[in-house]
């Protein structure tokens, strides 16, 4: 299928800063994909040259097939046929609600207009509040008429640059589960930038994830989660145990039992990443009996309820590292006492083995 918005090989540098670098993405119709990455990487770079905001300096940008952006074409913003929402919603402070939202349907005819726009603002539950001026609301309704803004013209492609990063934690929950609910019913490719991997993972069909100007993983939210390609994507999804480890015959020995590490050479260096809810937890009277197979035991440093999960911080002997602290993340409540010493079972599923970085 012709992808809904295309960028190929793009790059782009501020002076000596290189912010975006061979960048490649592409976006399906319908189908939404999230820019995530640290601070600076280079993702509202990215989001400003799709949308012409930023000319292009190298490389290819199409939407539907046709070039906008090359060495020979730029197509400004209102050409694009593109919706836009950053953070900071940007309404027309001097117009009505539903003024802000018809303001992108000039070309229809007055009636319309209307039309169009009462029935987006109902899409995003704004209807209501059709002629209050953008100070009367509240940051999740100023946002909601900012997506209904961008959404009247029923754009080919909606970027979205942090749009919920304005609301506080609960508002940011409910906004984004509508927002999701707008965006996936109707038809339009949407590229959604954002520094947080959990609201990626909630939005998002598929993740690319960008350091230092590059998209070094391109995937369902699952394979990023589950098949990460370095420790960087890796840690970037959670908190995660991490220590050395040496390769002996295709593997690596651990506290917690063999793990594999294909193509690697005797003697390769390598970090071994946990996430914590990969250690699971056993109550004393099986960490005897782990004990007494050879299993390791754990001592509680501390525990703490965090809602749906209790973190559990541990200390652990091991022969190749010396002490470890590691962190066990158990579903619902699991408060063992500090001191008590726990058995522990990895699922290897998420733990992962990658060559130890060269200092970048
Ligand atoms: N107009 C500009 N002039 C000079 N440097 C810039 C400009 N815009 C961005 N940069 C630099 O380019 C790099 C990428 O910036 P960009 O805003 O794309 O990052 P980002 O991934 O969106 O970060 P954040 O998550 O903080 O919004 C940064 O080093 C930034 O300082
Ligand atoms: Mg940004």
């Amino acid at each position: 299928m012709t992808p809904a918005l295309l960028l190929e090989d793009v790059s782009h540098a501020f002076g000596a800063v290189r912010a975006v670098d061979r960048l490649n993405l592409g976006i399906a119709p319908g189908e939404l994909v999230c820019l995530l990455g640290p601070s600076g990487c280079g993702k509202s770079t990215a989001l400003r040259i799709a949308a012409g905001l930023e000319d292009l300096q190298s490389g290819t940008v199409k939407m539907g097939g046709e070039v906008v952006a090359d060495a020979h074409v730029n197509l400004p913003p209102e050409r694009r046929g593109v919706g836009l929402v950053f953070q900071d919603y940007a309404l027309f402070p001097h117009l009505r609600v539903i003024d802000n939202v018809a303001f992108g349907l000039q070309r229809l005819p007055a009636q319309r207009r209307r039309e169009r726009a009462l029935a987006v603002l109902a899409q995003v539950g704004m209807g209501d509040y059709r002629d209050a001026y953008p100070h009367m609301l509240s940051g999740g309704q100023q946002q909601r008429v900012a997506l209904a803004r961008a959404l009247a013209p029923e754009p080919k492609v909606l970027l979205l640059d942090e749009p919920f990063s304005g609301l506080d934690a609960r508002l940011r929950d409910q906004v984004r589960d509508e927002t999701l609910h707008v965006l996936k019913g109707g038809g339009t490719a949407t590229l959604m930038v954002t520094h947080d991997p959990e609201e990626a993972m909630f939005m998002a069909d598929r993740i690319a994830l960008m350091r230092s100007g590059r998209i070094i993983q391109d995937a369902a939210p699952a394979d990023l989660y589950y098949r990460p390609v370095d420790a960087f994507s890796a840690g970037f999804f959670s908190q995660v145990n991490q220590f050395t480890a040496t390769v002996r015959d295709g593997c690596v020995a651990t506290l917690f039992g063999p793990l594999t590490a294909p193509n690697l050479p005797d003697g390769a260096a390598v970090d071994v990443l946990i996430r914590p809810e990969a250690l699971r937890l056993t109550r004393a009277g099986q960490a005897e009996e782990a004990a007494g197979e050879g299993k390791p035991v754990l001592h509680v440093i501390a525990s703490r309820m965090l809602g749906r999960t209790s973190l559990v911080h541990l200390r652990a002997d091991d022969p190749q590292n010396g002490r470890l602290h590691l962190h066990s993340r158990m579903p619902g409540w699991f408060l063992p006492g500090e001191g008590e010493a726990l058995g522990v079972e990895l699922d290897r599923s998420q733990a992962f083995v990658f060559p130890v970085e060269s200092l970048k």
